[in-house]
């Protein structure tokens, strides 16, 4: 197993522009990410949150969305995009290199064209910066009949094979090897539709195998598919683009496949796991969140246990309520499972809730195999957490002090930000940079609802 791309980079490097200029563009972002090995965040406990927070569009819908304007010559336009998420730039680059021009502006607006593939290369330097950009393989499979795609390796959470994305493709007729870390894949009479079981839910295999089969001829069934709201999110943009797809959001989606796709718009879906984490928060400190544009139906197995734990949540319009109405949230047991289980995404930021809970907490991993990083250092703040096997036992204490901390991937990283909340005196966390992959404006979001916090 390889620390690395999605979670972990080993050199850290201030990113250049992906942005072209537009005609459409209203306003270009410059490369204002500029986030140093030496970057902390400085969170001092002890402030319950009130106030509103916008949720952003999803990071994970996002990603998809991009890689997917490779399927159209047409430009498609995405509004409620995190343009200042890292992963949104690194990907950014990728599809450049690739020959799309992309145009993200402060508004939150993405404008993608790939009128032509310039090259069907992504290579390792690119590539080994951000997991998801695998996903640049099918459509350009679908699109241009050929692909060489940088393995991207395993990462900090575990070996993440993309042995189910392969498979999918050569059913579809792709000719796939393996040379010298690339994936080399061929399809020169087009992909053919076929039908596809997984052994197991994939995200990203269905992310994958959705896209491709949009411009493939005939039909192609997924058994067994993935349902997160992200996945559907994208076919709806798929939809949008003028494919033919059914069944989203169950585990069998069937797609006929179409001579093209078209341009379109499409609003991003909320993201349901920046929602959850600020809704933990909540748990933590205390205190009352709006929580805007957002919705409850994305997080159906998140919100009863954090009901059951003390919160009450409540749907308003376009935004969600949070507030503890408890002292002290209570033990509460979960298991991370596919949606519409409770997301592997949420795990950590559950747990570092739960260090404070009145009772004990059994939390159970079954999506990743290392996906437990964060309790060394939630340990460090005070917290009591035993490792056995794929579950984690947490038994409540009366607080938390702070220390300084480092995690190796985003969702622990933003753990211990939460568990700093309410820990005694200040603690700093460093490697700042994974944060900034999926959690837009972190800081400011966080101090404008009263979070004693800032970025050094
Ligand atoms: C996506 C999400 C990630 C989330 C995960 C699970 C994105 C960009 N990332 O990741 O945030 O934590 O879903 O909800 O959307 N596997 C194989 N072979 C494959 C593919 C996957 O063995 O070909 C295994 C993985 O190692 C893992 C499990 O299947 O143990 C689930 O992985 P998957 O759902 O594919 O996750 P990702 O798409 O990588």
């Amino acid at each position: 197993m390889r620390a690395d791309p999605e979670n972990t980079w080993d050199s850290v490097e201030s990113l250049s522009p992906v942005s072209e200029k537009t005609a459409e563009t209203i306003e270009l972002l410059q490369p204002d990410v500029k986030t140093s090995e030496l970057d902390k965040i400085i969170v001092r406990g002890g402030n319950p949150l009130r106030g509103e927070i916008k949720i952003s569009g999803a990071k994970n819908a996002v990603l998809k969305h991009m890689c997917a304007a490779l399927l159209t010559d047409d430009a498609v336009t995405f509004t409620n995009v995190p343009v200042g998420l890292r992963d949104v730039r690194f990907l950014g680059q990728v599809l450049s290199h690739l020959g799309m021009t992309v145009a993200l502006s402060s508004d939150g607006k993405a404008i993608l064209r790939a009128q032509t593939i310039k090259t069907h290369i992504a290579p390792y330097d690119l590539v080994r910066k951000m997991r998801a950009s695998v996903l640049v393989l099918g459509p350009l499979l679908a699109r241009h009949g050929q692909a060489e795609v940088s393995l991207p390796g395993g990462c900090s959470i575990g070996g993440r094979p993309i042995d189910l994305h392969l498979k999918g493709l050569e059913a579809m007729g792709a000719d796939i090897s393996i040379e010298s870390g690339y994936i080399k894949a061929k399809a020169p009479q087009g992909l053919t539709g076929a039908l596809i079981e997984f052994p197991f839910v994939s995200v990203g295999a269905t992310d994958q195998l959705l896209m491709a089969a949009t411009l493939a001829k005939g039909e192609t069934i997924l058994r067994n598919a993935a349902r997160e709201p992200e996945i559907v999110d994208q076919g709806n943009a798929l939809i949008k683009m003028g494919a033919q797809i059914e069944g989203l959001g169950t585990s069998e989606i069937r797609i006929q496949g179409v001579e093209r796709l078209h341009g379109t718009t499409h609003d991003v879906v909320a993201d349901r796991i920046e929602t959850g984490t600020y809704m933990c928060a909540v748990g933590l400190t205390g205190g009352e969140l709006r929580l805007k544009k957002t919705q409850t139906s994305l997080l159906p197995a998140l919100i009863a246990p954090l009901v059951r734990a003390g919160l009450t949540i409540e749907q308003d319009g376009q935004d969600i309520l949070v507030a503890r109405s408890a002292p002290l949230v209570r033990g509460t047991d979960i298991m991370t499972e596919p949606h519409p289980g409770f997301p592997t995404d949420m795990q950590a930021q559950f747990m570092a809730m739960m260090c404070l809970c009145d009772g004990a907490s059994m939390i159970t991993e079954t999506i990743f195999e290392n996906r437990f990083m964060h309790v060394p250092e939630l340990n460090r703040m005070g917290a009591n957490i035993r490792v056995q096997g794929q579950s984690a036992i947490v038994r409540g204490v009366k607080k938390l002090t702070g220390a300084e901390v480092m995690a190796t991937d985003l969702r622990a990283s933003v753990a211990l930000v939460l568990a700093g909340l309410v820990a005694e005196g200040t603690t700093t966390v460093n490697r700042v940079y994974h944060l900034e992959r999926g959690y837009e404006n972190i800081v400011q979001k966080l101090s404008g609802v009263g979070a004693m916090i800032e970025k050094i």
